[in-house]
């Protein structure tokens, strides 16, 4: 297999508004079908095109997303759209960061991700509300307003851009929106294989605040080294010491 390289392309640069796919969330997330029939937060929800099709089968979403604040859906459509190019040119240029398994090539990811993004574009022009502006780590929604969390690809993604503390506060308040679980992934950086460096410390500081994190692998296999989630629960006490 031969791919394209563009040595100009390094960092992924501007945080990427992505857009996957409900079949990437499935793998990524270990998702079931009874997963899909509770109350579900999907923060970040970027472009992803998750939301669209889960309501599609008649299932419950919310996304949240800062990208939600200032843009139109329009504005929205084509920011998709363009990111997914983007991601695509980032991935070309780095091919061998990812193994070609759950993508056959970066054409297919990028056919795949084009895709997501349409849906995504086309569900938020006919149902904006499924797609609240939200800033992590303070969201818009009342204490256990969901079942299920899902947040991909900004935890631990940007590590570098977002320190320690913000991933603690953030994981509290999704953990705050929900009556159930925080699934998060993937627990590396992008451009690394290596996962989050503070792990073991992140885990300590949220069971401080009765949350227990841990990892679960998982049947995706595309950023190397990426193939566990972060599974978060209230811990047994309730106390607030
Ligand atoms: C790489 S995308 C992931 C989108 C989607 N989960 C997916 O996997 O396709 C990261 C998203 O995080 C959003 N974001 C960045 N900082 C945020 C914050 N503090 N609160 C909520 N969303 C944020 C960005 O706008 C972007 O859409």
């Amino acid at each position: 297999m031969t791919f394209d390289h563009d040595p100009h392309v390094n960092g992924i640069g501007e945080l990427l508004i992505s857009s996957r796919s409900l079949s990437e969330y499935r793998a990524m997330f270990a998702l079931t079908d009874n997963d899909l029939s509770l109350r579900i937060l999907d923060c970040p929800g970027g472009g992803a095109g998750f939301t669209s099709e889960v309501s599609n089968l008649g299932g419950d979403v919310i996304a949240c997303d800062i990208a939600y604040f200032e843009n139109s859906a329009k504005k929205l459509a084509a920011i998709a759209t363009s990111e997914a190019d983007r991601g695509n040119h980032y991935v070309r240029a780095h091919a061998e960061q990812y193994e070609w398994t759950f993508f056959a090539d970066p054409d297919e990811h990028r056919r795949v991700r084009q895709h997501a993004a349409q849906r995504f574009a086309a569900h938020i022009r006919r149902h904006p509300d499924h797609y609240v502006p939200g800033r992590l780590p303070s969201l818009p929604f009342a204490d256990a307003s969901f079942d299920l969390v899902l947040s991909s690809h900004l935890l631990f993604s940007y590590a570098e851009r977002l320190d320690h503390t913000f991933h603690v506060d953030a994981i509290t308040e999704l953990m705050r929106v929900t009556s159930g679980e925080v699934r998060i992934f993937p627990l590396v950086e992008v451009g690394s294989s290596e996962a989050y460096p503070r792990l073991v410390e992140l885990l300590a500081d949220l069971r401080t605040r009765n949350i227990v994190g841990h990892t679960v692998k998982v049947d995706y296999a595309f950023q190397r080294g990426a193939d566990h989630m972060l599974v978060c629960r209230r811990g047994l006490s309730t106390a607030t010491s």
